[in-house]
């Protein structure tokens, strides 16, 4: 196995098997190789265009008790906030208005926001001329049709990994199976899917990130979100020593490799653990930003992981950064609703 025949491989067929995978996750090759290869890629399917999705934290509220996150139930040390509806409401329209063409809707599990509510908050956002993306977790698929029908386009739902012992180990009260049967519920629905999982989760082996990787492709998602795994101080995983950042730009790459046409975010997960993080993931295969868009006194208690970057600046003024950053990478903002292209 060498490096050249796996690239030729990828790119003919779009496919590897889960030896090559791992061979590419592995460090025995000059990884810019892989890295310029995705970018190539990218830019043959997708152009220089990239997609910004704002992100609106709307409630940091969750019923469950994830071991590597921030907003978990048990911790107790953090300011618990719900966006009203028509304060939601008003979010989006300051977004709709410096030029965004989607919104993502995300929190934690939070039941306060009954399916009337959010029906009410998505039919008001699409009178926006907007495409919403929602990120609210496990519902029935009852629910799940509820918000299609009321407009929504597309889910978000990560994985966070396929070992399903790993997956109990860091919430024993959830499950897998039923996570997997969401992303199905939110596929036959006829949503836009996106998913994907954390790289560098204590025992989380690189085989076990080469499955993560074919689970993707075997799903055939819309769009991936890989983000670094970043030790919270509140949280039972606080200890954990790694730094899986150029791990994950491996795992961009290799997602475009194997499913050249998707949206990949560059996650500010990437942002939080190196200054450059997102424009590197902009280099290594991803074509999609997710600013955010809430205001700053809530998103400060929406700390899913340490370093997450706030948004000081006005939502113009953050718009207009993002544009030079992209221009400096001959890159510009896309106008269009971001859809995924299926080649
Ligand atoms: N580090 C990195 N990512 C995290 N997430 C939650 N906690 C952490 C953490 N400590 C991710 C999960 C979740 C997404 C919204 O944020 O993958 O699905």
């Amino acid at each position: 196995m060498t490096i050249s025949t796996i690239l030729n491989k990828a790119n003919k067929l779009h496919n590897l098997t889960k030896e090559e995978i791992y061979y590419l996750l592995c460090d025995s090759y000059d990884d810019n190789i892989l890295f310029k290869e995705a970018d190539r890629i990218r830019n043959f399917y997708l152009g220089n265009k990239v997609h910004l999705r704002g992100l609106i934290e709307f409630s940091n509220y969750c019923k469950n008790n994830c071991l590597y996150c921030g907003i978990r139930r048990s911790n107790k040390l953090i300011s618990r906030y719900r966006i009203q509806p028509d304060m939601l409401i008003s979010i989006a329209k300051n977004a709709a208005h410096v030029g965004y063409k989607t919104l993502v809707l995300q929190s934690g599990e939070d039941s306060f926001y009954s399916v009337e509510k959010l029906q009410y908050i998505i039919h008001e956002l699409k009178k926006l001329n907007l495409a919403i993306t929602l990120s609210i977790g496990e519902k029935s698929f009852e629910e799940y049709q509820a918000y299609k029908e009321a407009g929504a386009d597309r889910y978000l739902l990560r994985i966070e990994t396929t070992n399903k012992n790993l997956y109990h180990r860091l919430d024993p009260q959830m499950s897998w199976d039923n996570r997997k049967q969401c992303l199905i519920n939110l596929q036959k629905l006829g949503y836009e899917l996106g998913s994907g999982f954390m790289v560098g989760l204590p025992r989380q082996s690189l085989e076990s990130i080469a499955d993560d990787i074919l689970f993707l492709k075997e799903l055939n998602v819309d769009m991936a979100g890989i983000g670094p795994f970043i030790p919270h101080p509140q949280t039972p995983l606080k200890n954990v020593k790694n730094n899986p950042f150029r791990l994950s730009l491996k795992v961009i790459a290799i997602l475009r490799l194997l499913l050249p046409d998707i949206n990949i975010p560059a996650t500010t997960a990437m942002e939080a653990l190196h200054p450059k993080g997102r424009i590197l993931a902009l280099q290594c295969g991803a074509n999609v930003i997710m600013p955010n868009v809430t205001n700053l006194e809530f998103c400060k208690s929406y700390q899913l992981y340490p370093g997450k970057p706030l948004p000081f600046d006005s939502l113009e003024i953050q718009y207009n950064k993002i544009s030079k950053m992209l221009t400096t990478l001959g890159r510009t903002i896309a106008t269009d609703f971001g859809f995924h292209q299926k080649f």
